[in-house]
């Protein structure tokens, strides 16, 4: 029997120490050092999931690795799909994260029940086998290839998988899970990164996809050590309001793709639906022009998608000015709000501001900003602007509309929606041939020139 010892773990970043200490050495957090007990000396690891091979890593120069194709299989869920930069990978291991109840559990069984050719194991910590029959019931598919496994032991569950072979494994959640080679607490910081590291290593070697759900703490990252997030292949996030039935599931890091992709459901009552077509539902359908209201031409990931901006501007009752925002950044809105006062003349420093972003999406894209500051501009002076007319521009501290990457795809989307207006940086407008098109195309160089050509 080896001897246990213990370690301090800091909970935010999972960085080690003998000795109890108030202030993190590596993430500078306070307070997040707690006692775990940890077993250095593993007397006999196996490697549950495989009969023994030994396998001898040596040096090999690039040339002699066989250079094969990373094999992908393709989901019935486009969006999943889109945001894994094109299916999942065989042995790449998925972390997915999310608030509660946003719907994580959800997806992936409404995803692993879809995939009928393929034997799927899915394990949960959380639920029992009746609550997730009830879930399933409720998605109304119906799968014989779908194994289930409550169960929170890895060994167990590596012994279960030996049996079984799955094509994929889905594990609900890593908090959940505990390795017997550690003694601390599921969910502590050196279980997750114990039990992940198991499950990289089974990935890897059997060249099985696996799935980590995980927690997500309070200021919105992952629960656990930063170490999981480099440990593996793929983070998600799956995030959206809860007051909203939109769900957006965004690549925060990928291995095998680019990380900009969005992915978009709407939450129903039998299950998540894909939102293949963003633009019809961020737009309000609406007859009346009223004040406040843009549209911005933008692009999240590869996907053009067309969002409505809403503003509200009012007299200040109060001696601070209220800034608020649903679905935009507040600094961001705080700099527009100091460019319109600085070279616009607007004294917006006496006025209450709200900005929301239609549909409960958080939208990330620079181009947004011409739409924002239009928005602010429209309310301020309670003037609408057409209901037809879109923007996509990025605003400079100087007052200069810049210009953003892809405008040719944006016009497109836009043109396709039946916009007849769309105002453009100038500097976008450099080589392009809009002569073609239905919609009108306005450049803009500076912000003093959208007030003369709007109102
Ligand atoms: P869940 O997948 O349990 O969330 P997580 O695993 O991220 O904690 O999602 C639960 C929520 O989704 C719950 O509030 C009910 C709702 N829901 C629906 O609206 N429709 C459905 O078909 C299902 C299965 C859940
Ligand atoms: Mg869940």
């Amino acid at each position: 029997m080896s001897k246990i010892r213990t370690a301090f773990f800091c909970q935010n970043c999972g960085y080690e120490t003998a000795k109890w200490t108030g202030k993190c050495p590596s993430c500078n957090q306070w307070n997040t050092f707690v006692e775990e007990k940890v077993q250095k000396e593993i007397p006999l690891r196996q490697q549950e999931w495989k009969e023994d091979v030994k396998r001898v890593n040596k040096i090999v120069s690039l040339d002699e690795v066989d250079a094969i194709e990373e094999q992908r299989f393709l989901t019935p869920d486009g969006e999943l799909n889109r945001v894994l930069g094109g299916g999942i990978v065989a042995g790449s291991l998925v972390l997915v994260g999310g608030e509660p109840g946003i719907g994580k559990s959800t997806l992936f069984l409404q995803n692993a029940l879809l995939l009928k050719h393929l034997k799927i194991l899915y394990v949960s910590g959380e639920e029992s086998e009746q609550q997730i029959k009830m879930r399933a019931n409720r998605l109304k598919i119906n799968n014989e290839q779908f194994y289930l496994l409550t169960e929170t032991s890895t060994q167990t569950i590596f012994a279960e998988i030996k049996k079984l072979k799955p094509d994929l494994v889905i594990i609900d959640s890593i908090q959940t899970l505990q390795t017997p080679l550690i003694e601390s607490a599921p969910g502590s910081v050196s279980q997750i990164r114990e039990t992940a590291a198991e499950m990289q290593r089974f990935a890897k070697e059997t060249n099985t996809p696996v799935f980590l759900i995980g927690h997500i703490t309070k200021d919105g990252s992952i629960a656990g050590p930063k170490v999981l997030e480099h440990m593996v292949d793929t983070v998600l996030q799956f995030e959206g309001d809860q007051h909203y039935a939109y769900r957006i599931l965004r690549t925060i890091k990928n291995r095998f793709g680019s990380t900009a992709e969005l992915g978009i459901y709407e939450m129903t009552g039998d299950g998540l639906r894909q939102v293949t077509n963003p633009s019809e539902i961020l737009i309000s359908q609406r007859e009346d022009m009223l004040s406040g209201v843009t549209i911005a031409a933008t692009i999240e990931g590869l996907r053009p998608m067309l969002v409505e901006v809403q503003a509200l501007v009012t007299q200040s009752v109060y001696g601070t000015p209220q800034r608020t925002v649903t679905g935009f950044d507040l600094r961001r809105l705080q700099l527009l709000l100091a460019v319109l006062e600085k070279r616009g003349g607007f004294h917006f420093g006496v006025k209450d501001v709200f900005l929301n972003i239609a549909g409960g999406l958080r939208v990330e894209d620079p181009s947004i900003d011409l739409a924002v500051l239009c928005a602010l501009l429209s309310s301020f002076e309670d003037l609408a602007i057409p209901n037809k007319v879109c923007f996509a521009g990025e605003v400079g501290l100087s007052g200069e509309i810049r210009a953003v990457n892809r405008i040719e795809q944006r016009i497109a989307e836009a043109e396709k929606l039946g916009f007849e207006k769309i105002f453009i940086s100038k500097y976008n407008k450099k080589g392009l041939d809009f002569s073609k098109l239905k919609i009108e195309v306005v450049p803009l160089g500076r912000v003093e020139e959208v007030y003369q050509l709007l109102f």
